[in-house]
């Protein structure tokens, strides 16, 4: 008795002993083209890659496919590049992700390992179809997360002061038990995982960038706890909506061609604590919308953009808000504003443009230029950050140049 139990044993849990690379392909390769669930690449790879794409209709026109795109090792299937591929994970692997990528991983493996071991697949000349992705490699790049994140970081974390006091988990206890768990969004000092949170809680509409929640809450065009933070058009908006559009764009897979990539901005802005105030705008200009340009001035005159600043001019006709640094993507000397997060002390230019006429109230991808300047004024001296006292510049000195 004891004995027929063992050899049963046996029988069940031994693997087949020569299984043909054939039948492990249709056993575990195939299932893994089928399956409708994401493919472990997708952890970095928001489109354009996917372990489907390395996978053709049978087992020798896929092997021989693969080897010619130099992704099996015949010597050392181990280190076949398409096993490295399968191998590669962030720092902080997805639980669930990182189960898909072991069975990946096995599967690939133990595949590649019989296959080259069979002569008869060996002799398969490479097929006319080719594996890998479909789109240009720019595309694909575009596509990635950690490039997604760059601008996630430039583009909406660069103002996370003003949303984190309700949103982070780290700060919002009263909040949570007033509105539920779903407020905690942001993880404090994490941009990826808050914005895997927001990609999580569906807070972006990639059918309709911006019908997204991330937008519509804290422009209160739907109402919001925190009313609103920022208006429609303005800066703030503007950047919101750059990353909104581009990553539906990304998931959607609308990017065939380099040239429907957006251009990376040659300049961003990055949070200085530093507030400027505008007082006395005419009555008549009330709650207008306003953007505040801060030029550097340097001995010899020549003016450098170096801050701006924008929102709505309020009830008592004034004008207060944090300014941003702008900052060269590729300028040295702008890497002290990176690191210090303040202008320094030093001559400057602001130039005020008001939206007199609502040409942005109309089309919030317009921008305020020269028609909108309502004039200059020089000023310089210490300009501590923090909210109280700002630098307070009077509307009735700007100047017309
Ligand atoms: C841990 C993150 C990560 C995972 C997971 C990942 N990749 Fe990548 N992948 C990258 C990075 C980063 C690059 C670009 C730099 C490089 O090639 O080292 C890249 C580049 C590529 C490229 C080349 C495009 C180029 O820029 O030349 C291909 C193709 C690719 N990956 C396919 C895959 C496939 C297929 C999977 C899943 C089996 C996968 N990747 C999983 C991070 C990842
Ligand atoms: C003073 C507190 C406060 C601030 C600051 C604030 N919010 Fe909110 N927010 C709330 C409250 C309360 C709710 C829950 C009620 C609601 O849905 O409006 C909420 C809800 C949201 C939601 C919906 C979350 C969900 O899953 O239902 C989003 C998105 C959001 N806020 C975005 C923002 C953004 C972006 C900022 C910063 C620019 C911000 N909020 C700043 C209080 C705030």
């Amino acid at each position: 008795m004891p004995v027929t139990w063992f050899a049963l044993c046996l029988l069940i849990t031994a693997e087949p002993i020569a299984e043909s690379p054939a039948d492990i392909f249709t056993r575990r390769i195939v299932p893994i083209a089928q399956s409708q669930r994401a493919s472990s690449c997708t952890e970095c790879h928001f489109g354009g890659v996917d372990l489907r794409q390395y996978v053709l209709a049978d087992a020798a026109q896929t092997f021989a496919a693969l080897r010619s795109a130099g992704l099996i090792n015949v010597e050392r299937p181990a280190d076949s590049k398409l096993l490295t591929f399968i191998q590669r994970k962030p720092a902080q692997e997805n639980p669930a992700l990182a189960k898909v990528r072991a069975e990946e991983y096995a599967a690939f493996r133990s595949w590649i390992e019989a296959a080259v071991r069979d002569p008869a697949i060996l002799a398969v000349a490479a097929p006319q179809q080719s594996v890998g992705p479909a789109l240009p490699v720019e595309v694909v790049r575009h596509a990635r997360h950690d490039r997604v994140l760059q601008s996630f970081i430039e583009n909406i974390w660069v103002e996370v002061e003003r949303c984190e006091n309700c949103h982070s988990a780290a700060k919002n206890k009263a909040q949570v038990k007033k509105h539920g768990e779903q407020i905690s969004w942001m993880q404090a000092g994490d941009p990826a995982a808050t914005l895997a949170t927001i990609i999580d809680h569906d807070l972006i509409n990639v059918d309709d960038p911006d019908k997204s929640l991330l937008l519509l809450k804290p422009l209160a065009i739907v109402e919001h706890g925190g009313h609103i933070k920022f208006p429609v058009g303005g800066r703030t908006d503007k950047q919101y909506r750059r990353f909104l559009h581009d990553y539906a764009a990304i998931v959607k897979g609308r990017y065939q061609t380099p040239a429907e990539l957006p251009p990376t901005p040659a300049e961003f802005t990055i949070a200085t604590g530093q507030h400027l105030r505008i007082v006395d705008f005419p009555k008549a200009l009330r709650g207008r919308l306003i953007r505040a340009d801060v030029y550097a001035v340097d001995d010899a005159g020549n003016e450098r953009l170096a801050a701006t600043g924008d929102g709505r001019i309020g009830d008592k006709d004034q004008w207060q808000n944090l300014v941003f640094a702008v900052v060269r993507r590729d300028a040295d000397a702008d890497r002290a504003a990176r690191t210090k997060r303040q202008l320094p002390a030093g001559s400057y230019r602001a130039k005020v443009y008001v939206d007199r006429d609502e040409r942005v109230e109309k089309n919030r991808d317009a921008v305020l230029d020269e028609r909108e300047l309502l004039g200059r004024v020089d000023f310089s001296g210490a300009w501590p950050p923090g909210y109280s006292p700002p630098k307070i510049l009077n509307a009735a000195a700007l100047g017309k140049p």
